[in-house]
């Protein structure tokens, strides 16, 4: 087994907790630190609680990262831009990309982004998370792009009202969807085998459904009928905000799902797992039973609260 510190940048939230525990599950990292802002939080000690050891530090201020990176072999990081925006998110990358050069010495940094982020987008947080992944790569550190589309987790706060599911996607738009666990298990797997995945990119897509589709597989597991509602873009600003309109009608022009065949392909021979599709994710996150409390707060969902 690997003998690798890895510093864990973003490590108390939603994806590193779960990138946290895939590596101490599959003994990977002697050694895992989780930066946080206060360790004293409960986020925090839920973090400590699944092994790693929590230590302070701020991305704002890129000299409290340096002990953190010097002790480090490894870095695995996300930033939400959704607490941040588009100006912060990129300061905050560019921060992480300049720390760990000053340092220098790294064996790998991994960074999730998102699925879809491009130069060319009008989705700000599809570009800040491009800009942020080159920043990083442009460290010379040997450098992995993970790129998760959207999380089944974001089902959790949306939930079913009135036996709807509501969501702005037309009928036609075919849905690339993800984990937390297989973005974690694929980020786990990199960093143990740094030869193999430096210098490459990985969409992290688990299935792929239509609205119509999701609302069906959801009335399977939970055995209550729940019809789709079709948000229309024009009324989506208002209710999930307006990056997340503006991304929705990204995924209605824009997504393509062509390649979604062969990514999982590709996902399952490098990596040797086979993502998960959204009814086991339903099935293990207590859907069948009926909800009274999401599992997960997703990032955007924190930064509205
Ligand atoms: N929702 C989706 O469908 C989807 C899909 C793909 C990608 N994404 C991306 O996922 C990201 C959100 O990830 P998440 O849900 O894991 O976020 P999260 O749960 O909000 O976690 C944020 C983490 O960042 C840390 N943090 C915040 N500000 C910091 C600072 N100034 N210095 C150091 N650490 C700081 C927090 O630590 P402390 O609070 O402990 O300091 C926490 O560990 C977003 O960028 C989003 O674009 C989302």
């Amino acid at each position: 087994m690997s003998t690798d510190t890895i510093l864990v940048v973003g490590g108390t939230g939603n994806q590193g907790r779960a990138v946290i525990d895939r590596l101490t599950d599959l003994g990977i990292g002697d050694e895992i630190i989780a930066l946080t802002r206060d360790a004293s939080t409960t986020h925090a000690q839920a973090t400590a609680e699944l092994g790693a050891e929590l230590v302070e530090g701020d991305l704002t201020e890129p000299e409290t990262l340096r002990p953190h990176l010097e002790r480090a072999d490894k870095v695995w990081a996300t930033i939400n831009f959704w607490a941040v925006g588009y100006d912060a998110h990129i300061e905050l990358g560019n921060n992480l990309g300049d720390a760990i050069e000053t340092v220098g010495g790294l064996e790998h940094v991994v960074y999730s982004g998102a699925g879809d982020q491009q130069e060319e987008t009008e989705v700000p947080h599809l570009h800040s998370h491009y800009v942020v992944s080159e920043r990083l790569r442009e460290t010379g550190v040997p450098y992995t792009a993970l790129k998760p589309v959207y999380f089944m987790e974001n089902w959790e706060p949306i939930g079913i009202e009135d036996g709807m599911l509501a969501f702005p996607l037309d009928e036609e738009t075919h849905h690339h969807q993800t984990t937390y666990y297989d973005t974690a298990r694929a980020s786990a797997i990199a960093l143990h085998n740094t030869d193999e995945f430096a210098g490459t990119a990985y969409t992290i897509a688990s299935d792929l459904l239509t609205l119509d589709e999701t609302a069906a597989v959801i009335s399977d597991v939970t055995g209550q009928h729940v019809d789709p509602y079709h948000v229309p873009l024009e009324d989506a600003e208002a209710e999930f905000g307006e990056e997340f309109a503006v991304m929705c009608d990204h995924f209605i022009n824009e997504g393509g799902h062509t390649s979604f065949e062969a990514n999982i392909r590709r996902i399952e021979r490098d990596f040797g797992f086979t993502p998960q599709t959204l009814e086991e994710y339903l099935r293990e996150n207590g859907w069948e039973d009926g909800k009274d409390e999401p599992t997960h707060v997703p990032g955007w969902v924190k930064a509205m609260q």
